[in-house]
């Protein structure tokens, strides 16, 4: 949700501007704009409404040498997206500039004040009472930038990361409140971004500033202070690489994602896996003890987490109640906090919602834990404990293998809340250690028939997912991940639903995308480490699937077309559907890893097949740090 990045060293700033900024185009794409301060001492601003490679188009880079520059890519909240109101903005002298990320909630009252000073304003946006309010201060502190800043920053009420550049001052500084910033540490050199891929291809030292942080970063000096007071904060070394957050051939990130589901889930389980044990870096059970689950996620990591409370419940027998942060927020706390781990799903681990959520179910004495898959993102630093998704970084705005990677995490914390028979634990656990090649099957083995039933689909404007059980998050996020990318209007429904409302939309112009996995009759009695479940668990799987083909055969009364996706093997589904997506063998509880890697494809193909613009979706950004 907007990026913002700044440079100062000793090489030519624009050109690692531009680059950075376009690594985190996913925060946003609407406008963007640089700032540089040219070597003859003057500024230079630049800023169009559109892309980094847009804005890189009508940009003569030879006139803007200089090493010191800010930039930003926007994701409009106040004001339209357009060139006006791009940023950086500037002070009525052009010689403070200011790129934000965030939202400043009472500017309309400093702006009002500013006009009645005679301070003139040309963009609608709440950042530009920054710049304002330094210029402001500027004098008071003897044109000390620094001081002015932490002033200036004392009058905003809201969330903001800001970098702010001035003519003749040889450096930056940057502030943060509730939304991220980091400090890349180089060599004579350092570089300043709302997220670590932006800096990842010059250095992965990194400085993780904190709420209220202000810093002074110079070509090699970091100075960093809090409340007025200096402050150390640790620098560390990011795990990935640049590789990592580049598209490696494919022609969208979300696609090189996708083929990273495997690895992801690999290395998820890596993190965490040792032998025969779970470990997962903090005493789980005796906390747990007594207690229920709270979760609270957006977006994908909702249901991921819907999920996440089937798998949780099944395995361990412990009630999870799952949350929409943003609806969390604003709703009565009825429950003992004090009796309740809360669990905070957030891929970015920077979701305004989430992170407040958090905050809120700390406050009624909850027991917190983040589940996230950045390195000391804000929710590390909110929650008691922290347990990591070892999906690397994920650029494409459609979360995919975050996704994969969160449901290894719900499985991990079922099996270790569970009480079972050891040798039940270990068949669940070999089962899991698979998953990476179940879901490299589904990717190696259906891609193209997947692609073929994509183009089927693009044709349409109306679409439905169904499933049950485990799976109905998965249809969710089947329906989701499709209309967020191809833009074809997709609802998620429990397969028993349909007939209560939906139903009157069904037509030969709505196919419906149906899960039909299940859990194959005598799996169970191959497997003597779940004796003790057989009847039951093969009874509940074998009444879905034959609910759901139920369903499908209502469906296809109405004249829809089906495309479902169902276990290898599977023959008697081929009679009802007109179009079957094949996805190995599992037991239910792990069957929504490889529908899952069959849906995000079906999504992806889909989208492209529509020639849609699929790692930028308009309107959307990666990482939504507003409410
Ligand atoms: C945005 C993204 C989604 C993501 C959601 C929650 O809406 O576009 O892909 O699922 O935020 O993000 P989080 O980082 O909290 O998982």
């Amino acid at each position: 949700m907007c990026g913002i990045v700044g440079y100062v060293g000793e090489r030519e700033a624009l050109p690692i501007i531009l680059e950075s900024l376009k690594r985190i185009e996913y925060r946003g794409y609407d406008s963007c704009g640089v700032f540089v301060l040219l070597e003859d001492g003057n500024p230079k601003l630049h800023k169009d409404a559109g892309t980094i490679d847009h804005l890189k188009k009508n940009l003569s880079e030879s006139e803007y040498r200089g090493n010191v520059a800010i930039g930003h890519t926007r994701w409009a909240t106040h004001g339209e997206p357009s060139k006006r109101n791009a940023h950086p903005h500037l002070d009525g002298k052009g010689e403070i500039a200011v790129v934000h990320n965030g939202i400043i909630e009472n500017y309309q009252h400093i702006k009002e004040e500013l006009l009645n000073q005679g301070y003139e304003f040309v963009s609608e946006t709440d950042t530009e009472v920054i710049p304002h309010l330094i210029n402001l201060s500027l004098k008071k502190f003897n044109w000390q930038l620094k001081e002015a800043v932490r002033e200036a920053l004392a009058r905003l009420k809201g969330s903001y990361a800001i970098i702010v550049a001035e003519k003749g001052f040889e450096g930056l500084v940057a502030a943060r409140n509730e939304s991220p910033l980091i400090i890349g540490v180089g060599d004579r050199e350092n570089f300043i971004a709302s997220d670590v891929p932006a800096v990842l291809e010059q250095t992965n030292r990194v400085i993780y500033l904190e709420e209220g942080d202000l810093a002074v970063v110079k070509k090699d000096s970091i100075y960093i202070e809090n409340g007025g007071v200096e402050v150390r904060r640790e620098e560390r070394l990011i795990p990935w690489t640049i590789e990592d957050a580049e598209k490696g051939g494919y022609e969208h990130f979300m696609l090189k994602e996708i083929h990273e589901e495997p690895r992801a889930i690999m290395d998820t389980l890596r993190g965490y896996l040792a032998e025969d044990r779970i470990n997962l870096g903090f005493e789980l059970e005796g906390n747990a003890k007594g207690k229920s689950i709270l979760m609270v996620a957006c977006g994908t990591s909702y249901y991921a987490t819907l999920c996440g409370k089937q798998i949780i419940e099944n395995l361990a027998r412990v009630p999870v109640q799952v949350e929409l942060a943003s609806e969390f927020n604003y709703s009565d706390f009825v429950l003992d906090g004090t009796n309740i781990i809360a669990m905070a799903i957030t891929q970015s681990g920077e979701t305004a919602d989430t992170l407040m959520a958090l905050k809120k179910a700390k406050r009624y004495g909850s027991k917190t834990v983040a589940i996230t898959n950045v390195l000391g993102s804000s929710a590390t630093r909110i929650a008691d404990e922290t347990i990591y998704t070892g999906a690397g970084p994920e650029i494409g705005v459609a979360a995919t293998k975050s996704f994969v990677a969160q449901l290894v995490i719900f499985y991990l914390l079922g099996l270790s809340l569970a009480k079972m028979p050891e040798s039940e634990f270990r068949g669940y656990l070999e089962e899991l250690r698979g998953m990476p090649k179940i879901a490299q099957i589904v990717l190696d083995e259906e891609d193209t028939n997947i692609q073929r039933h994509a183009r089927y689909l693009s044709k349409y404007e109306h679409a439905f997912f169904v499933g049950r059980g485990v799976n109905l998050p998965i249809a969710l996020e089947g329906a989701l991940k499709l209309k967020e990318i191809s833009y074809i209007h997709a609802e998620g429904y429990a397969a028993g639903e349909l007939k209560h409302g939906p139903f009157a939309l069904l037509t030969e112009d709505t196919p419906v995308v149906a899960i039909l996995t299940r859990q194959p009759l005598g799996k169970f009695d191959q497997q003597p480490f779940k004796k003790s479940l057989i009847k039951n668990a093969t009874q509940a799987s074998q009444n879905i699937y034959e609910k759901t083909l139920g369903n499908v055969k209502e469906i296809k009364a109405r004249g829809s077309p089906v495309i479902a996706i169902a276990e290898e093997g599977d023959e008697e589904v081929e009679k009802y559907v007109d179009a079957v997506i094949r996805v190995p063998e599992t037991s239910t509880i792990f069957s929504p890893i490889p529908n899952t890697v069959a849906l995000h494809l079906l999504a992806y193909w889909t989208a492209k097949e529509r020639g849609c613009e699929i790692d930028k979706p308009r309107n959307l950004a990666k990482s939504v740090t507003v409410e």
